[in-house]
């Protein structure tokens, strides 16, 4: 939700700032801006719709290339409606103040009634408006323009990453954070501030990940971490960041969606690197090196990531012998949860900045439960909050909907199962070794059929494109592989899509089939196809058209319906290959529709609010 970058520096800082924010676009895309400083003046540009809008503006302004510190955002609403006067920067009445801000100001309201009563104006209706003027309003009664933003830091309640600029101090830059990302990126004569490292990956791979209640101040040539309530000092380790900027590019494809649904086979190598030992038989994670078997697994998390865990929570149950519940996480946090002290909460998140997920972990740890992380961003608050951590390694996705992550988390997780599994003596035999072997093949099966998957799809997809309204059906495992695909198929091309148990379809929802609504059924020849295929029937007899996923085996019970072969995998590991099957068939729908596919509207990727 929102993204955001500053530099200071010896460069241009616009072309900079503009490009950090092209990285960070998938945070928000509503409207974006800029400010710098320029003969003693704060000056800002500000455009609504897509960043591009923004460049257009810069480069007819008046040469704003001078300014070697500059900042820049780009938004995703939350106070106000998408508009030029709600994009940020926002500017103090007096002009001596700009911020950029992530986040939400839950106090806005009284602290505005407070400002007003003094004589301030406000042109926006955002909640960064006030605290920029209460930055103003403190900054009579301190020494030093830190300790006026130190002071009206204080004062707001909510959550938030803030960076702000000062008229009177051209080279330097402030910044903080509460419960929203915010790192620093340490380069040779030049420094960084941002919401994500991609912003400035293409300058260092130096970063300092700030903590909750850290002010830092970055100028050209120096840095300083102080604490926000006393302003000491603070030592911060500098990490070394392993993703290119290659990895954060699009190489060659049309989006990032389609790059990364296609770098699932390297997702899975990956995440299996080093933690697979097939000559032995044997599953290594040394993060859980430790750890108590839990008597009970309590899963949570949003969307996709959630769509993770009800997929895996059947094989922790079945090979890790471990009971296992799925929660969504805005429900989980408000519903007072009875947790043993023996369960493990394991929180699953791509960006870890998910601000349902990270208050569900919150109240684990108010219920004395151990928590695990299983998160893509390194360095994020998930990751460096939770007990333990495991890394899924999928590297940066740029894409707002989420593929390759959701990939790596079902790896992780089949490793979590066959790991419990195993540690509990619960395979036998050989069954570990050969299950291992099976998922091992997995990425080199599924990158040989993944440049005929995608031909394929093409003509699947027109089907799905015309459609109004689609089901995604399938049981067991391959039901939250629909809910998946109807995710998907929503977020990119908004054709209306539901996802249901196959065997609920005859409990109500049936009544909506006819000639016009087309059913996605997941259906790999597997112990409970001959259910599933009973439900395609059922839908067959009521004129339903049908886009049977599917396996060889299944062909000759499927007469009349639109087949997609699967490619040859064992089961479970069957999964892996459906899922670009569904996320392709959404892809190329909402390609084909015209849609913004990177950059679906109303979305954003990192859901820092709730
Ligand atoms: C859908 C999608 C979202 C995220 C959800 C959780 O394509 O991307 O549903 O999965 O917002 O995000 P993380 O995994 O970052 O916690």
């Amino acid at each position: 939700m929102c993204g955001i970058i500053a530099y200071a520096g010896h460069q241009p800082a616009t072309p900079i700032v503009l490009q950090g924010l092209r990285r960070l676009e998938y945070r928000g895309y509503d409207s974006a801006g800029l400010a710098f400083i320029q003969q003693g003046i704060i000056h800002s540009i500000k455009a609504s719709g897509k960043l591009d809008a923004l460049v257009d503006k810069t480069s007819v302004s008046s040469n704003p290339l001078l300014a070697t510190c500059g900042m820049g955002h780009t938004r995703w609403a939350t106070h106000g409606v998408p508009n030029e006067i709600n994009a940020h920067p926002h500017l103090s009445n007096d002009g001596a103040f700009a911020l950029v801000h992530n986040g939400i100001i839950e106090n806005y309201r009284e602290l505005k009634d407070e400002l007003i009563a003094k004589g301030y104006v406000f042109y926006s209706e955002t909640d960064t408006e006030v605290l920029i003027n209460l930055i103003a309003e403190c900054r009579k009664s301190t020494p030093d323009n830190l300790r006026a933003f130190q002071a009206a830091v204080k004062r707001a309640q909510g959550a938030f990453a803030l960076v702000l600029l000062c008229r009177d101090e051209p080279e330097t830059i402030y910044a903080t954070r509460k419960s929203a990302p915010l790192l620093a990126g340490i380069g040779a004569g030049e420094n960084f501030v941002a919401s994500d490292v991609t912003a400035f990956l293409a300058s260092t791979r130096r970063v300092i990940f700030l903590d909750e209640g850290d002010i830092i101040r970055i100028t050209p040539n120096s840095y300083q971490v102080l604490s926000l309530e006393d302003l000491r000092p603070l030592e911060k380790k500098i990490h070394q960041i392993e993703w290119d900027i290659q990895s954060a590019q699009k190489g060659g494809f049309k989006h990032f969606m389609l790059k990364e649904i296609c770098e699932q086979p390297q997702v899975l190598r990956s995440a299996l690197a080093g933690r697979v030992d097939l000559e032995a038989g044997r599953v290594r994670l040394p993060e859980l090196e430790g750890l108590a078997r839990p008597s009970r697994l309590r899963i949570v998390a949003c969307g996709t990531s959630y769509n993770a865990g009800l997929w895996a929570s059947s094989l922790l149950e079945e090979w890790g012998r471990i009971p296992c519940v799925v929660e969504i996480a805005s429900e989980f946090r408000y519903r007072k949860p009875i947790l043993g002290r023996d369960e493990l909460v394991i929180l699953i998140s791509q960006s870890g900045e998910t601000a349902d997920t990270l208050a569900a972990m919150q109240v684990a740890r108010e219920c004395g439960c151990a928590t695990l992380g299983l998160c893509n961003v390194i360095g994020s608050s998930l990751a460096r909050e939770v007990d333990r951590v495991i890394y899924t390694q999928a590297g940066p996705e740029i894409s707002v909907a989420s593929t390759k992550a959701l990939c790596s988390q079902m790896a992780l997780l089949t490793l979590l199962a066959l790991y419990w599994g195993q540690e509990a003596g619960a395979l036998e035999g050989d069954r570990l070794k050969k299950l291992l072997a099976d998922f091992s093949a997995v990425a080199d099966t599924l990158e040989k059929h993944l440049p005929k998957l995608r031909v394929d799809v093409e003509l699947f997809s027109l089907r799905v494109a015309a459609a109004r309204n689609v089901f995604f059906l399938g049981r067991g495992r391959n039901y939250a592989l629909a809910l998946e695909g109807a995710l998907k198929l929503k977020e990119l091309s908004y054709i209306h899509a539901e996802a249901y148990a196959a065997g609920e379809m005859k409990h109500g929802p049936i009544a909506l089939i006819d000639p016009e609504f087309l059913t996605i059924a997941i259906a790999p020849h597997d112990e409970l196809f001959p259910k599933t295929f009973s439900n395609i029937e059922e839908i067959a007899a009521r004129s339903g058209p049908i886009l049977a996923i599917t396996e060889n085996g299944g062909d000759k019970h499927l007469r009349g319906e639109i087949k997609w072969d699967i490619p040859p995998l064992a089961d479970p590991f069957t999964s892996f290959a459906i899922l670009p099957m569904l996320q392709l068939l959404s892809y190329e729908a909402a390609s084909y529709l015209g849609k913004d596919v990177d950059q679906p509207r109303n979305l954003a990727k990192s859901v820092t609010v709730e």
